[in-house]
């Protein structure tokens, strides 16, 4: 029997790109204070896809808390359109957007510091309403203190009682505990060591490369920002991205 004659295989086609998780286009910012106006983001055209590990970085004052903060849904821009999968953020609601689909780990970590370190992620998961796959809010939020160092005894102390560093991983695992799309930090390594700073990053990174979230770090360490995929730099009002990977 002869084997009937093979048609060549097609060329494989490469897999059309991912459209954007988020989309930032001719965003510009102007604080007004009294009769003064600073202009801090001119025109800014930004795309976000999944499974990108991105670093923000600029000298101090030239804008990345402020680009956080419209890319997040805390502010809106006085100029231009975001858009969350193809939706306004203005249509799609600042709130739900916060809520369901980007979470925020602060400069200042905005914890409660009234509460304990516990409680503070286990709030932020009833306000998401994010549900762990497996065991009760209060397990997975120990779980994810753990993770980045927490112990037992300082999970269960009022965050006041906490170490600045302390306070920062807290604020890390509140934004770990909320299942979103996309991950902001800002200077999320600020107050802690080496060591601890690294373990932090690798998982930024796991989150963005295994779990196909889109992370990013605001940064003033170079280190951090080498460790990204891409490097967004803020200069006058404009943003260039310089692709690592
Ligand atoms: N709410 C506000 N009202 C008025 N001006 C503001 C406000 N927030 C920020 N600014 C101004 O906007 C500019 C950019 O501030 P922003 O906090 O975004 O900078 P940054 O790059 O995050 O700085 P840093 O590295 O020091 O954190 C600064 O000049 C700041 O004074
Ligand atoms: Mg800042």
């Amino acid at each position: 029997m002869t084997a009937a004659p093979r048609t060549p295989a097609a060329p494989a086609r490469p897999a059309p790109p991912a459209p954007p998780v988020l989309t930032l286009s001719g965003v510009g910012h102007v604080y007004r204070d009294g009769h003064r106006a600073r202009t801090v983001l001119q025109h800014v055209d930004l795309d976000f896809e999944r499974g990108v590990f991105y670093s923000v970085v600029g000298p101090s004052g030239s804008g990345k808390t402020t680009l956080l903060s419209l890319a997040s849904g805390l502010d809106s821009p006085t100029r231009g359109t975001i858009r969350f999968d193809g939706r306004d953020l203005a249509d799609l609601g600042l709130g739900r957007y916060r809520n369901r689909h980007a979470a925020t780990i602060f400069q200042q970590y905005n914890l409660l510091t009234y509460l304990t370190a516990v409680q503070n992620v286990t709030t932020a998961m009833e306000i998401t309403g994010a549900r762990p796959a497996t065991g009760s809010r209060r397990s997975r939020a120990l779980e994810l203190l753990e993770r980045v160092g927490i112990d037992r005894e300082a999970a269960r102390s009022r965050v006041l009682r906490l170490s600045g560093g302390q306070q920062q991983r807290v604020a890390i695992a509140r934004a770990l505990a909320c299942d979103v799309d996309i991950l902001f930090a800002d200077e999320p390594t600020g107050s802690l060591d080496e060591e601890t700073a690294a373990g932090i990053v690798a998982i930024f990174k796991e989150l963005a490369h295994e779990q196909n979230r889109c992370v990013v770090v605001v940064t003033h360490n170079q280190a951090l920002a080498a460790e990204s995929d891409r490097v967004l730099t803020l200069r006058r009002g404009r943003v260039s991205t310089t692709r690592r990977r």
